[in-house]
């Protein structure tokens, strides 16, 4: 399915319930991915169970192309006949609520793990603990089993570089640089509503800032300088590399992709005051038509050789098996700072922060 871009959306399909919001504790930081562990042995690939299973549906939120190579590797691998839908993270939220009685998909891979927390409070993930997991350090992971981290990846300003010097602005390294009234209708980022990459954004004000109030005072001031809060969490870097704006909100390893592809006015930076990240998720999804299939490809997406296909088409997320490879353009995690992201409370808070996002943000005037 093409990925859709540029879309500006209303999102009130996505927002249930209000609801006051508890100050986030501080969780520990990740640790920079690591170097291989020589005492690791790499995990077993997966074993096929007796009658085996015939076909695997699966969510899929990264890049269309990842999406791609992925399920074309694991058909190839196992003889399962292998198709995907991908859909940003609240849009596949969405499609698993409005299908819970009669589920499309057995498994979702991708997207930041916050908004499969989100899917966990309202009983659409099976829990699905992999012997394979077991490679996997445990803060990349659910103790319950509802969620697997997959891959990891810092959120960074992705700026053209000849937009940004006929403004006479400098490389944003800071939140507050986002707010220079230089950058009006310069700026884009997608609704957190639809993109676990936005609600990533907005999550991190709240964690920086220390509370939900002072993060949508920020917000507000943002939206001054907003184009488009677009569908798809990696479209602003697109628009960017098109010169549509200078400035756009994204996962930095997008704009790497990006850059790599053939936009080089992108560049990468990070704010100096703290930025947030991702843990990229994968979850059996409750009521799988293809449960053993399902529980395959998650022991498989586990492996260090399957975490080493993005590089393969220039998605540079950080794997969480150490015993993968790290491509030399993903992002050092020692290299910048973090915030301490709390994926629990971002994902219990998810539905009051987008509905309040919807009614105080994108109706603000400009
Ligand atoms: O484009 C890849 C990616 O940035 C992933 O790293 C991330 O998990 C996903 O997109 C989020 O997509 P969206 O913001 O559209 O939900």
């Amino acid at each position: 399915m093409p990925r859709s871009l540029l879309v500006q959306i209303t999102l009130a399909s996505f927002i249930v319930s209000a609801c006051a919001l508890p100050a986030a504790p501080p969780t520990p930081a990740p640790p920079p991915a690591s170097a291989p562990s020589a005492s690791t042995p790499e995990p077993a690939e997966p074993k096929a169970p007796a009658a085996k299973p015939e076909k695997l549906t699966v969510l899929c939120t990264p890049q269309e192309d990842w999406c791609q190579a992925m399920t074309k590797a694991f058909q190839e691998q196992f003889g399962i006949q292998t198709s995907y839908i991908r859909l940003s993270s609240g849009e596949a939220l969405a499609k698993l609520r409005a299908t819970k009685d009669n589920p499309e998909f057995s498994v979702w891979w991708g997207g930041p793990v916050d908004t499969y927390v989100a899917a966990s409070t309202e009983d659409l993930l099976e829990p699905y603990v992999s012997p394979n997991a077991a490679e996997i350090p445990s803060e990349y992971k659910d103790p319950n089993g509802l969620w697997t981290g997959v891959y990891v990846g810092a959120l960074g300003f992705c700026s053209n570089r000849e937009a940004l010097s006929k403004l006479g602005v400098e490389k944003p390294d800071s939140w507050e640089d986002l707010l220079d009234p230089k950058l009006k209708g310069q700026v884009a980022m997608a609704h957190p509503a639809s993109s676990g990459t936005a609600y990533t954004a907005v999550w991190t004000q709240v964690t920086r800032l220390g509370s939900v109030d002072a993060a949508f005072d920020y917000l507000k001031k943002l939206h001054q300088n907003i184009l488009q809060y677009t569908k798809s969490g990696s479209a602003p870097g697109q628009m960017a590399g098109r010169g549509e704006v200078a400035v756009s909100v994204i996962f930095s390893h997008d704009c790497v992709k990006f850059a790599d592809e053939g936009m080089n006015m992108l560049e990468v930076s990070f704010p100096a005051e703290g930025t947030g990240y991702e843990i990229g998720g994968v979850a059996l999804i409750k009521g799988a038509p293809e449960p053993e299939a399902a529980k395959m490809w998650i022991d498989w997406v586990l492996t260090a050789s399957a975490q080493e296909i993005g590089p393969t088409v220039k998605s540079y997320q950080l794997p969480t098996n150490p015993n993968a490879k790290v491509s030399e353009r993903s992002v050092k995690l020692s290299e910048i700072k973090l915030v301490n992201y709390d994926f629990q409370e971002a994902g219990k808070n998810r539905k009051a922060i987008t509905k309040r996002f919807e009614d105080e943000i994108t109706t603000a005037p400009q």
